[in-house]
């Protein structure tokens, strides 16, 4: 039997296992209660210290982790990277081991690199959670996309989910792509061509479909997800206007209706309006996108619980 999560460090999806992905989720089932009490507080992590190390901005993910880490009783401390040592000139890795030095149980790290929490890792003696790192994995994201579907439809596995949007340069599109399909959904991705790369070819045996059109992508679907295009990523023109991409992708209540009828709309945020997804769907019934932000703080909670040595519910 697969063991669930035990972790020191949440890097990305693509190394946990489906129990190991269950055991965070139940352990977020069971802390986002807490945040309906009139006193938001449990001592579970009284004593220990979390670091926000935000080098990219952020509203949702950082703010979560500082609620999470407060409601768990830990001690939280944001880095504010343009008045750190960083803007005279010290190494990524620098700023870490001094960071470290001063023995935080766990740093959160955004980047607008890949791979720069799997370095961390390698330094630091502090758990290390991956709160973004470039186009590559946004784990937290994911988890807690995860926890909104299973709310709302009571399982993953069989859910036909859809993926619409700039694939090719988001981390949450990667992330959710392993968990989905890990998970037993089938997932269809759909986006201009230019936007979805050619590199998700061993992951169709699991599941995963890249559809010419966002209409075949969307048709049937239980759950829509509708990316941002990633304007601060893009190094070229990929598509002629956003008026256009607008047209061809974005998500309109006339789209949304070839999806099942109790289909469920995800949106990770921050969102534009009216380019890839038109008011009428976002602030509508079937859009979920500030529950996600709801359980953000529940799927936060149990990342920094586990990773700071806690144990898994249920185990
Ligand atoms: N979804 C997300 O990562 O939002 P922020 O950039 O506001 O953290």
């Amino acid at each position: 039997m697969e063991k669930p999560f035990r972790r020191r460090d949440l890097l990305g999806i693509r190394g946990l296992t489906a129990a190991e992905i269950t055991g965070i989720l139940d352990t977020a089932e069971t802390f986002s209660e807490i945040s309906t009490r009139e006193v938001k507080k449990v001592p579970a992590l009284r004593g220990k210290t979390i670091i926000n190390l935000f080098f990219e901005s952020s509203t949702r993910t950082r703010t979560s982790f500082e609620l999470a880490a407060k409601r768990l009783s830990a001690d939280a401390v944001n880095i504010s990277v343009s008045s750190s040592s960083l803007s005279k000139g010290e190494t990524l890795l620098d700023t870490a081991l001094n960071l470290d030095a001063m023995a935080p149980d766990c740093i959160v790290v955004r980047h607008g690199s890949a791979g720069v929490p799997h370095q961390l890792a390698k330094a630091s003696q502090a758990a290390i959670v991956n709160a973004g790192d470039g186009a590559n994995e946004h784990p937290t994201q994911a988890l807690l996309d995860a926890m909104t579907i299973r709310e709302h439809k009571k399982h993953i596995a069989g859910l036909e989910v859809a993926i619409v949007g700039d694939i090719l340069h988001s981390r949450v599109a990667r992330s959710n792509i392993h968990l989905l399909t890990k998970m037993g959904a089938k997932v269809r991705v759909a986006g201009p061509g230019t936007l979805v790369p050619t590199d998700f070819a061993h992951l169709v045996e699991n599941g995963l479909t890249v559809c010419p059109h966002i209409e075949d992508a969307i048709a049937g679907a239980d759950v829509v997800m509708i990316l941002r295009i990633q304007r601060e990523r893009q190094d070229s023109a990929y598509f002629p206007t956003l008026r256009e991409y607008s047209i061809h992708y974005g998500l309109t209540n006339e789209r949304l209706d070839l999806a099942k009828k109790d289909a469920i709309v995800l949106h990770p945020g921050p969102m534009n309006r009216g380019i890839e997804i038109a008011s009428e769907v976002a602030d509508s019934s079937r859009s979920l996108i500030l529950d996600q932000v709801k359980y953000g703080v529940a799927v936060r909670m149990a990342v920094l619980y586990l990773a700071t040595g806690g144990t898994a519910t249920g185990t």
